[in-house]
């Protein structure tokens, strides 16, 4: 046997960290905090372990949590005291996230973004207005052009209460020109867009959607977030968010659509972001209280593997425990 090309050469521990191709660091996680109106305790989520939802006098505490471990940046989702139709309280100057966010900003040194989006406003449940009767035709569904209004409002008063970037999620199309062109009007010019671009309609956000409290009550979110079976069509949305001002381009979920993080890595030089989503977090929980799997070693695996796949930013539950064993 003449093996001249011997890969496992490179593969001691004295040189293993000098070829490494990738890299993860505290710095590149973003951990999502989720800020609840109608408690005034912290209420750990059943199906997210570790996590809680948490009221907006702890807000400030829990973020600096999240801080000690490294990590630098958070994302934060409400849960409004109360819903309606509209979604009247995802804009309002007092609303949860508002309040939370003027807090969290002048408070702490993180970096606060916020989630843009009706879903845990409505009091259906659907990602901005819906139409007449959609609740007994599942052909009817949200209205496009009326919700994005809804969306830019809510955008600007989020910056308005300080938010250092804001993260539009309802896949509503034109959403990021509408969000960019109030913020621009309201003088927040220099708040970036990190839009949900490739947003996928996903059974993986199972245990988020009982966190948030933000199941649609009837029908689906299949005529909006889109279909797992594209990919081609995750170029073309991502296109038109770059064309409306994107500023960071988020794929969603992370681990079934690393293909995508890579398509979008290798199309766009805009920083990619990955969402390494709750059902991705509930599954690896799961395993490992089964001791089926290490809990440590599959979560920092996956979040490696979002990196090679082109990710620069990751959004995961797993922000401050990683960044721990970092
Ligand atoms: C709001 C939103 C969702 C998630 C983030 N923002 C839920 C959804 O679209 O149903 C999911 C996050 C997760 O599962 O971790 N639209």
């Amino acid at each position: 046997m003449n093996l001249t090309d011997r890969p496992r050469r490179l593969r001691t521990d004295g040189i293993r960290s000098l070829v490494s191709e990738t890299n993860l660091s505290a710095t590149d996680l973003i951990a999502p905090v989720f800020v609840d109106a109608t408690t005034d305790e912290r209420l750990p989520i059943e199906s997210m372990p570790g996590h809680e939802r948490v009221p907006v006098s702890e807000a400030v505490a829990r973020v600096e949590e999240v801080l000690e471990t490294g990590v630098e940046a958070v994302m934060l989702f409400g849960i409004p005291e109360s819903k309606d139709e509209r979604g009247s309280r995802a804009w309002a100057e007092d609303g949860v996230v508002q309040k939370a966010t003027r807090r969290v900003t002048e408070e702490t040194d993180a970096y606060v973004i916020t989630d843009v989006c009706m879903c845990e406003y409505t009091s259906h449940g659907h990602c901005g207005i819906v139409e007449d009767h959609a609740e007994s035709d599942p052909t009817l569904t949200v209205k496009n052009d009326e919700t994005l209004a809804l969306l830019a409002k809510t955008a600007v008063s989020h910056a308005e209460a300080g938010a250092d970037m804001v993260a539009p999620s309802s896949m509503t199309d034109g959403m990021v020109g509408a969000i960019r062109e109030a913020l621009d009007e309201s003088g927040h010019e220099s708040v970036p867009i990190m839009s949900y671009a490739a947003k996928y309609e996903s059974a993986f956000y199972g245990p988020f959607r009982d966190a948030a409290d933000g199941a649609p009550a009837f029908g689906d979110r299949r005529h909006y977030q889109m279909d797992p079976a594209n990919a081609r069509e995750a170029i073309r949305e991502v296109t038109l968010d770059v064309e409306q001002g994107a500023d960071v381009l988020m794929v969603k979920p992370a681990l079934a659509y690393l293909d995508i993080v890579r398509a979008v890595r290798e199309e766009f030089d805009h920083p990619v972001a990955a969402y390494n989503v709750s059902g991705e977090y509930a599954m690896l929980h799961a395993a490992a209280e089964k001791g089926w799997m290490d809990l440590d070693e599959t979560a920092f695996e996956s979040l490696l593997a979002m990196k090679r796949a082109g990710a620069d930013l990751i959004l995961t539950y797993f922000a401050e425990d990683i960044a721990d064993a970092l």
